[in-house]
C-alpha cells in the first residue's frame, strides 16, 4: 500500500539541497537509507540517484500524525518529504556528506511504497555473496559503488557518441539476428518458427555487416553494440557484452590508432581528469610475448623475461636439455627481494605454473650475503649457476624463477606468474593506466584439436604486403595487419586492416581449410559484395565492459554491466535460460532429445 503523489512535485534531487537553500521550502523523494529515533527528534537520512539528504521530524513542533507515520518507516521505504531547509547546529555538522550542513525539517511527509527488509544492507563496503547481490541485482545497484558504474559507463558513451560523431562517423545499427558464421567462439542459436529447422546466429560482433557498410560506401561507421558469444566466462568476458565498434575507408592502420588513442584520451581526461600522453607506445607481438609472455602485457612494471636457453645450453640438466632438444626455450624472471620467500611460498608458485601447463619451476635464491640456494644447485657447477645469476641481473635478495618447456608453455607460465607475483608484491597502482598497442600479430595459428590453421584475429585481417609471398610458402609465419590496444594487462580492443581483394580473401579462406563452396556457403554475400568495388578498409572494436571496469576499479565486467549474467552463463534474478511451454517448441519443430539432455547434465555434474 502506498499514498499517492497527487499535488506533490519534487523541487530538488537530495543532494541539490544545499546551504544556497537555507529557509526555502523543498520537497524531495527518495528511499530510506536509514531511520534514526531520539525521543523526540526523529531523524530519516533519505537516499535518491544524487546522494543522501536528512530530514528531521520534530515531535515538538510538526503535527503529531506526521510525527506518528515517521515513527512507522522502515529501511528502503520510499517517501516524499515536503519541508523547509534548516542549517545544522555546529555540533551536528556532518563534513563526509554533501548536504551535511543542512537538513530539512519536514512538514508534509508521504508514504508513496513500504519494503521489506533487504536480504542485505544497501551500502558499500558489505560481504555479500555474488549470487545474492545478482538475484536481486536491482537493490544492489541501489549501492552508491554500482551506481557509480552505471553513471561512469553512461558517461563514456556519451563522450564516444560526440568524439565520433565530430570525426564523420555515422552511428548505423546492424542487425541482431544474423546468419550463423563462427568463427572463435560458439554463436547463440535461434530457431525460426517461419522457417522451421532454421536457426539465426546471434552477431558475435557486427564484423560482415560493418565491412559491408564500407562496400555501401557509409565511409566511416560506428555503433555501441551488443555482441554475443557463447563461450566460458571470466571476470573479463560474459556471453553479453558491448562494443564500441567501428570501420573506416580510405585509412592505413596509422589513422586508425590515432583517432582511437585520442578517443581514450578524450574519455579519460574528461571522466577521470587523467592525461594520457600520445602517441601511445607501440609494441610488436614478438617483442610483447619476448619480454612480458603475453601479448596483453601489463607494462606498469618491469620484471621481464629473459631467454636463457643459450647459456645453459650445454647442460646436463635433463628438464631443460629436453625442453632444448624439443624445439623449446629455458627462460626466467627475476622476483626482486623474493629471495627470502619460505619453501612453502616457493611450492605455491611452482603450483601455480602448473595450471598453465608447465611441468615445473626451476629457482634460484639469492642470499643477502651474496650466497645462492637452489633445487637444481646439484645440476650446475656454482659459476654457471652465478652466470645464470649475473645475465638476470639478481642481487642479494632476489629470486629468479626458471620456465623450461615449448616458448607457448613457457611464455603462458611466466608471463602469469609475473601478473600473480605483482599482485603479491603490490607493484601496481589502480590508477595507473599503461596504455600500448600491439601490431604485428601473426595471421594464422596452428590448431592441434582440429588440425588446421585458424585465424587469429579474423579471417578478413589483411596479411602485411611484406609477408604476401609467405602465403604460399610459410603461411604460419605470415603478420597480420592487425593491432590490439592493451591496459593494464588487458586487451581493451583489437581491429585490423581488411583484405578487399577477392583472390587474397580466397586464398584465406582456403588456408583456413574451407573449401571454395564452404566460403561461398557461409561468406558468400560477403564474396559477392567484393565483385563490386570495394574501398580500401579497416577498424576496430572496444570491449566498453572491460573499459568501464578498468577505469572504475571493479574486479569484474559484472560490476559494470546492470544485469550481467554468472558464470554457468545464467541469470539468478530472472532465471534464464530455462524450459519453454511444449506449445513453443511444437511452432518451431523442436523435439528435446531426452537422452542426450541426460547425458549432458551427467556431464556438467562430473565436471563441477
Ligand atoms: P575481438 O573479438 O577482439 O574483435 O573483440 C573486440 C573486443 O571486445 C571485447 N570482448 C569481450 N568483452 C566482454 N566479454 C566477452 N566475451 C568479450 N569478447 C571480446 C574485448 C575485445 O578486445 N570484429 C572484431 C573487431 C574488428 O576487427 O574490428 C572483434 O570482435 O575487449
Ligand atoms: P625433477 O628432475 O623433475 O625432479 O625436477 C627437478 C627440478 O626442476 C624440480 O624442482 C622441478 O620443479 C624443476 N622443473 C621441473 N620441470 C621444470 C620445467 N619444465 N622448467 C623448469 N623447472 C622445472
Amino acid at each position: 500500500m502506498g499514498e499517492s503523489l497527487t499535488g506533490l512535485r519534487r523541487s530538488h534531487m537530495c543532494c541539490d539541497v544545499t546551504e544556497a537553500c537555507i529557509g526555502q521550502e523543498v520537497t524531495v523523494m527518495g528511499w530510506v537509507q536509514r531511520r534514526r529515533d531520539l525521543g523526540k527528534l526523529i531523524f530519516i537520512a533519505l537516499r535518491d540517484r544524487s546522494g543522501l539528504v536528512q530530514i528531521v521530524f520534530d515531535g515538538e513542533n510538526s503535527a503529531a500524525d506526521i510525527f506518528q507515520k515517521a515513527e512507522t518507516i522502515r529501511s528502503e521505504y520510499v517517501l516524499a518529504v515536503r519541508g523547509t531547509v534548516c542549517a545544522r547546529t555546529e555540533g551536528n555538522i556532518n563534513p563526509n556528506m554533501k548536504t551535511g550542513k543542512i537538513e530539512i525539517t519536514a512538514s508534509e511527509l508521504r508514504i508513496l511504497s513500504e519494503s521489506e527488509t533487504p536480504p542485505f544492507q544497501i551500502e558499500d563496503n558489505i560481504t555479500v555473496k555474488d549470487d545474492l547481490r545478482l538475484k536481486y541485482r536491482y537493490l544492489d545497484l541501489r549501492r552508491p559503488s554500482q551506481l557509480k558504474n552505471i553513471v561512469l559507463r553512461h558517461k563514456v558513451v556519451q563522450v564516444i557518441h560526440s568524439f565520433l560523431d565530430a570525426e564523420g562517423f555515422l552511428e548505423i545499427e546492424t542487425p541482431i539476428l544474423g546468419k550463423s558464421t563462427p568463427e572463435g567462439a560458439r554463436d547463440y542459436l535461434v530457431p525460426s518458427r517461419v522457417h522451421p529447422g532454421n536457426f539465426y546466429g546471434l552477431p558475435q560482433s557486427p564484423q560482415l555487416y560493418k565491412q559491408l557498410l564500407m562496400v555501401s560506401g557509409m565511409d566511416r561507421y560506428y555503433q555501441i553494440a551488443k555482441c554475443f558469444r557463447d563461450e566460458d566466462l571470466r571476470a573479463d568476458r560474459q556471453p553479453e557484452f558491448t562494443q564500441v565498434d567501428m570501420e573506416l575507408s580510405f585509412i592505413d592502420e596509422d589513422i586508425i590508432m590515432d583517432i582511437n588513442e585520442r578517443m581514450m584520451q578524450k574519455v579519460f581526461r574528461d571522466l577521470l581528469g587523467v592525461e594520457i600522453s600520445l602517441p601511445l607506445p607501440r609494441m610488436t607481438y614478438a617483442e610483447a610475448m619476448e619480454r612480458f609472455g603475453s601479448d596483453k602485457p601489463d607494462v606498469r612494471f618491469g620484471m621481464e623475461l629473459k631467454n636463457i636457453s643459450d647459456l645453459v645450453a650445454d647442460t646436463d640438466f635433463v628438464v631443460f636439455k629436453s625442453a632444448l632438444e624439443a624445439g623449446g626455450s629455458v627462460r626466467a624472471i627475476n622476483a626482486e627481494g623474493c629471495g627470502s620467500f619460505p619453501r612453502k611460498k616457493i611450492d605455491s608458485l611452482v603450483e601455480f605454473v602448473k595450471t598453465y601447463r608447465a611441468k615445473g619451476l626451476a629457482w634460484i635464491a639469492i642470499n643477502e650475503d651474496g650466497s645462492l640456494k637452489s633445487q637444481i644447485a646439484k645440476f650446475f657447477t656454482p659459476e654457471k649457476l652465478q652466470e645464470i645469476v649475473d645475465s638476470m641481473n639478481g642481487k642479494p635478495g632476489d629470486l629468479i624463477l626458471i620456465c623450461a618447456d615449448q616458448d607457448k608453455v613457457v611464455f603462458d607460465s611466466l608471463g602469469a606468474l609475473r601478473l600473480e607475483l605483482s599482485k603479491m608484491l603490490g607493484l601496481t597502482k589502480q590508477d595507473d593506466f599503461a596504455f600500448l598497442w600491439i601490431t604485428e600479430f601473426p595471421m594464422l595459428e596452428w590448431d592441434e584439436e582440429e588440425n588446421r590453421f585458424v585465424a587469429v584475429h579474423h579471417p578478413f585481417t589483411a596479411p602485411m604486403d611484406e609477408d604476401l609471398p609467405l602465403l604460399d610458402t610459410d603461411p604460419g609465419k605470415v603478420r597480420a595487419k592487425a593491432y590490439d590496444i592493451v591496459l593494464n594487462g588487458y586487451e581493451l580492443g583489437g581491429g585490423s586492416i581488411r583484405i578487399h581483394r577477392r583472390d587474397i580473401q580466397q586464398k584465406m579462406f582456403s588456408l583456413l581449410g574451407f573449401t571454395p563452396e564452404d566460403a561461398q556457403e557461409r561468406f558468400g554475400f560477403l564474396l559477392d559484395a567484393f565483385q563490386y568495388g570495394v574501398p580500401p578498409h579497416g577498424g576496430l572494436a572496444f570491449g566498453l565492459d572491460r573499459i568501464i571496469m578498468l577505469m572504475s576499479g571493479a574486479n569484474s565486467i559484472r560490476d559494470v554491466i546492470a544485469f550481467p549474467k554468472v558464470k554457468d552463463a545464467s541469470c539468478p534474478m530472472t532465471d534464464a535460460p530455462n524450459v519453454v511451454d511444449q506449445k513453443q517448441l511444437d511452432e518451431l519443430a523442436i523435439l528435446i532429445n531426452e537422452q542426450l539432455l541426460t547425458d549432458t547434465q551427467a556431464e556438467e555434474t562430473t565436471e563441477a
